[in-house]
């Protein structure tokens, strides 16, 4: 008989169902895309009924290529933080508030205000953001009384489809750590955070590690999907550590960047040792007595994206990677700063902006790529550079995302890290760390790191120019400084904005 596990993505853009074997071979995959709604400015919103119908969707396809009676685990994994309130039946009562929506900056500040900011940090593992899930409960006792006052239950994104599968309202610390309201050294709920945030223990999911079983398929959730009633659903994690745990960042020095929409920098810490002014996110780990560190830039491969669609939208993504690789390295001096969507890590600033720097009648649209380009990639260099403060010293990192697309930028990264970056052999990310996270569970492997190493392996490397190194190396001083000489002129264009 085959064994099969199922890892299930609840993102930002679709829900998808994937199904490995015990070998990490990808046997199938199906996915259903999402809406998303701004119905405000700084707002993000998404209906969780068309979460559950992509994944239930999702899985029922999935199920037609593989028998459910072969499934002998589900792991779950999602977009980080998104609010979803629920009434005492279970009902979603409003649409939920997603991780980056910024709605919440003025509850921060208050909770930050009346806990006191090294003590907050040191509890949450991070400064409190808007685009955490606590803050956003006390903007709706704030701002929707009538919602607050029928709230008895609280979710994550991808637990709002545990508790559809299961009945059951449960987290795993990993994606529980982006409340903003767990004790992360302990791994539980902080009753002193609860009460300064004032609102019932009881809505909080039960919390779980990431690779134990939290709940069973019951028969409304074995209806809707086709899984066997009984099958277990194990804890699985935030969509940054399945993603940790789908590349094989399992051990302390090991490091993964990842270059999508977003960047994000990842790597375990074997204690807990929170960065002491909050400038990274330190969240209790994926697999049980571990911590990770994460730096998010919140505008990655997307700079270029945006680069592309408004200035070159007739070109294709190898034209324009041709016309970069004339240019040589700092663009001619001109720099460019990634804070399209404000930034995270390490300049925690919802008005940061981008900005050309350094312009000359020199300069044209291939100066300009290849300076998104390298600004993306010193932006990245900054969360390595926070994940060194923390003691984290890699000799190499895992790249994945849309920059592995692109030679010459895959080159720069390389370059601009000083370190070789690999590639493996899936790109399935969080789902795939999901489906990992249940074949541990249901006992296939003793452990995480063990489940890593039987099924991921290495497909290629780049190997750092010592010529664009010390280039580099000359020109980050330089873009270290940008940020702080426009942080004012940043706040003071917010005015012209709207
Ligand atoms: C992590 C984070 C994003 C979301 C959406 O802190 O906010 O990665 O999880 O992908």
């Amino acid at each position: 008989m085959a064994r099969y596990f199922i890892g299930i993505d609840v993102s930002t853009t679709a829900s998808k169902a994937l199904a490995i074997d015990e070998s990490g071979q990808v046997i199938a995959v199906k996915s259903y895309s999402h809406e998303l709604s701004t119905p405000r400015p700084l707002w993000s919103e998404q209906d969780p009924e068309n979460w559950w119908g992509a994944a239930s969707g999702a899985l029922r396809d999935l199920l037609k290529e593989i028998s459910p009676d072969d499934v002998a685990a589900v792991g779950l994994t999602g977009q980080m933080h998104g609010l979803t309130s629920l009434d005492a039946d279970g009902k979603p009562l409003r649409p939920a508030i997603l991780w980056n929506d910024q709605r919440s900056v003025a509850q921060c500040a208050q909770i930050t205000e009346l806990v006191g900011a090294q003590k907050l940090y040191k509890l949450i593992g991070s400064i409190l953001l808007p685009g955490f899930t606590a803050p956003k409960i006390l903007w709706l006792k704030q701002n929707e009384p009538e919602i607050f006052s029928q709230i008895a239950h609280v979710l994550l994104p991808k637990d709002y489809i545990r508790f559809r599968l299961t009945g059951a309202y449960a987290a795993d610390v990993a994606d529980g750590s982006g409340f903003g309201v767990m004790d992360i050294a302990k791994r539980t709920w902080s009753d002193e955070l609860i009460a300064a945030y004032d609102f019932p223990k009881a809505w909080l999911p039960e919390l779980c590690e990431s690779q134990d079983v939290s709940a069973y398929v019951n028969q409304a959730g074995a209806a809707a999907t086709g899984l066997r009633v009984g099958t277990p659903v194990v804890g699985g994690a935030g969509d940054q550590p399945a993603g940790g745990v789908g590349s094989g960042i399992v051990e302390r020095d090991q490091v993964s960047l990842s270059v999508g929409t977003s960047g994000v920098a990842y790597a375990v810490s074997a204690g807990y040792a929170p960065e002491p002014d909050g400038r990274l996110h330190t969240f209790c780990g994926p697999i049980p007595g571990t911590w990770f560190h994460m730096g998010v830039m919140l505008s990655a491969a997307g700079g270029l994206r945006w680069m592309h669609d408004e200035f070159a939208p007739n070109l294709s993504y190898d034209d324009l990677n041709t016309m970069v690789e004339s240019v040589p390295r700092g663009s001619l001096g001109l720099l460019f700063a990634p804070y399209l969507t404000g930034e995270r890590n390490p300049h925690p600033d919802p008005l940061a902006r981008g900005a050309f720097v350094g312009f000359t009648l020199r300069h044209g649209l291939a100066h300009m790529a290849r300076a998104v380009m390298e600004g993306v990639a010193f932006g990245m260099r900054d969360q390595l550079e926070l994940l060194r403060s923390q003691g984290v010293y890699p000799t190499e990192a895992v790249i994945s995302g849309g920059a592995t697309r692109s030679a010459v930028w895959r080159q720069m990264f390389t370059d601009i890290m000083g370190l070789p970056l690999y590639t493996i052999n899936t790109t399935e990310g969080a789902a795939f760390g999901a489906a990992i996270l249940a074949a541990v569970g249901a006992g296939a492997y003793p452990d995480v790191p063990s489940a890593c190493k039987a099924m991921i392996r290495r497909v290629d490397t780049t190997y750092p120019d010592p010529v664009g190194v010390a280039e580099y190396e000359r020109l980050y001083p330089t873009f270290k400084g940008v940020y702080p000489a426009l942080k004012t002129t940043f706040a003071q264009l917010a005015a012209f904005e709207s």
